[in-house]
């Protein structure tokens, strides 16, 4: 296998993300320490990947405190992880953020127009309110990436790969 493989096979999974490809994990270092939460993988194109969110999480918090995050991907079939890490920023004004806006179905606007903040607690689920107006508390969570961690597990021996661009990539002991 060469290095020149790895990083083109990583591309075409992000890309195009289907399954655990497309529900990584998102873990951040705030204020009351780390926290990570399955996110759903929107766009990603290196060196760029942005996700959804209401920007009253806390996770929203916690990039504006300190913007270095890390997503993870694990794909039990192939027995692939894929690590990233980059810097991440909060969008809510914009182009790009009317754009992602406008491609939310009605249905999933409860995720960002709920009249309260997430984790607020409610007596009951049937509680929950919606102000539908404006962009509610809509958010692009926009990471720019600067590397790139590839791990497959074999039983003859485990590959792992590391690279900071397409063309910077080197093998690691796995
Ligand atoms: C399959 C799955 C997909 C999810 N996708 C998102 C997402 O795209 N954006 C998001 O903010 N939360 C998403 N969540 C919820 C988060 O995991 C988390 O519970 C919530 O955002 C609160 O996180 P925080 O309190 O750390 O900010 C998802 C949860 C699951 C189980």
């Amino acid at each position: 296998m060469e290095l020149k493989t790895v990083w083109k096979t990583c591309q075409r999974l992000l890309e195009r993300p289907e399954g655990p490809w497309r529900l990584p994990v998102l873990a951040t270092a705030g204020p009351d320490g780390a926290a990570a939460r399955v996110v759903v993988l929107r766009s990603y194109r290196w060196p760029q990947a942005t996700m959804y969110t209401d920007s009253r999480t806390p996770k929203v918090e916690a990039v504006e405190a300190d913007p270095r995050v890390s997503l993870v991907f694990y794909d039990p079939d192939s027995r692939v992880q894929i690590r990233l890490q980059g810097k991440a920023e909060v969008i809510t004004s914009g182009r790009d953020w009317e754009e992602a806006l406008s491609s939310v179905s009605e249905g999933a606007r409860a995720d960002y127009f709920a009249e309260r903040p997430p984790g607020a607690t409610l007596e009951k689920p049937e509680d929950l309110e919606l102000d539908l107006t404006g962009g509610g508390h809509f958010a692009l969570i926009k990471i720019e990436l600067f590397k790139l961690e590839w791990l497959k597990l074999r039983r003859e021996g485990h590959l792992r790969a590391f690279f900071q661009g397409p063309e910077e990539g080197r093998w690691l002991v796995p």
